[in-house]
């Protein structure tokens, strides 16, 4: 498995409280990765360790299969695009000017990068406006513009929708759905599930500095969705003997549970005896009926617009 980003045991303690508790975040490549969790989850620490901001109290960082350090941070930030927190610029210059000061720090000699980046935004026909008067969405998708502008194979958005309206944000749902369509990974956070949840292929949950859950879309939603799950000795087995069962069963194996979803027929009864038979020791079975938000707030034990 390639990863992109891996971390391992990261921690980071402010004044002996963790607000990262020995997170293990696996993003692949190709990822668009959903870093959830409320406010004061510990978000923006997890990133700014990825980048090298803040120096972790526990724990490794690597980046496409380095360890991150002192030294190695500038190389890898040549293939990494960031958006943390509302991106600033210079208000009394355009959008171009803004762009085109970024590639000469950058020393991107191709000065046609700066209008492929307006394009890909879709800002073009604002580019020779002030940025003072871009509305906070065209600011938010300069700011993407600014962190596409070196063509990075990896970007990392800290809430890059936060403040804007529900327009704004199903427009930088479409773009980053483009952008990843160029082979790119993102790595995005945000504290409101629903407004990434249609867009990612992986969802990291961190809660109170604790990564709760990490699982790929499918199996999230399966979660979420109405399934009946078992806690099993075995799930290889069971999974192996509930296909033997169920006509056409959409079946997933997830550490110790397998989860069936819920067809027309209900087989709970026949399944369970099927695996006692078997010698499989069922500790636990229950119907799972929940949306994501309702799994999202079961999991963080709380409301997620905080
Ligand atoms: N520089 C700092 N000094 C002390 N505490 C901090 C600092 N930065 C963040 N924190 C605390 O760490 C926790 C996580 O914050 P943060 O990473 O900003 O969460 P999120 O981005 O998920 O909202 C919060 O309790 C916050 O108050
Ligand atoms: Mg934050």
């Amino acid at each position: 498995m390639s990863y992109v980003i891996q971390t391992k045991g990261l921690g980071k303690l402010f004044k002996k409280s963790a607000a990262v508790d020995r997170v293990d975040l696996n993003v692949e490549k190709g990822d668009i990765y959903g870093f959830i969790g409320q406010n004061g989850a510990g978000k923006t620490t997890t990133i700014r360790m990825l980048l090298n901001l803040t120096r972790p109290s526990c724990g490794t960082v690597e980046l496409f299969g380095e360890k991150v350090t002192d030294s190695s941070i500038y190389r890898h930030l040549k293939k990494i695009g960031t958006i943390i927190e509302t991106p600033g610029f210079y208000l009394n210059l355009t959008g171009e000017e803004n762009l085109d000061i970024h590639r000469i720090m950058m020393d991107i000699p191709d000065k046609s990068s700066v209008d492929r980046a307006m394009n890909l935004v879709g800002l073009s026909e604002q580019k020779g406006k002030k940025t003072r008067q871009y509305s906070l969405g065209m600011k938010q998708r300069l700011g993407f513009a600014r962190a596409l502008l070196h063509d990075p194979e990896l970007l990392i958005l800290d809430e890059p929708t936060n403040g804007l309206d529900p327009q704004g944000i199903v427009e930088i749902r479409d773009m980053l759905i483009n952008i990843s369509k160029q082979g790119k990974t993102i790595l995005i956070s945000s504290h409101i599930l629903a407004e990434v949840e249609k867009i990612i292929s992986r969802v990291g949950i961190l809660h109170n500095g604790k990564l709760l859950e990490e699982s790929s879309r499918e199996v999230f939603l399966k979660k979420c969705g109405h399934s009946i799950q078992y806690r099993v000795s075995d799930p290889v087995k069971a999974a192996g003997l509930i296909k033997g069962l169920v006509n056409q069963p959409d079946i997933t194996v997830d550490g110790d549970l397998v989860i069936l979803k819920i067809t027309e027929n209900d087989n709970s009864g026949k399944i369970t005896k099927l695996l006692v038979e078997n010698d499989i020791d069922v500790k636990e079975s229950k119907l799972v009926q929940a949306s994501l938000e309702d799994y999202f707030i079961k999991l963080t034990g709380g409301g997620i617009h905080v």
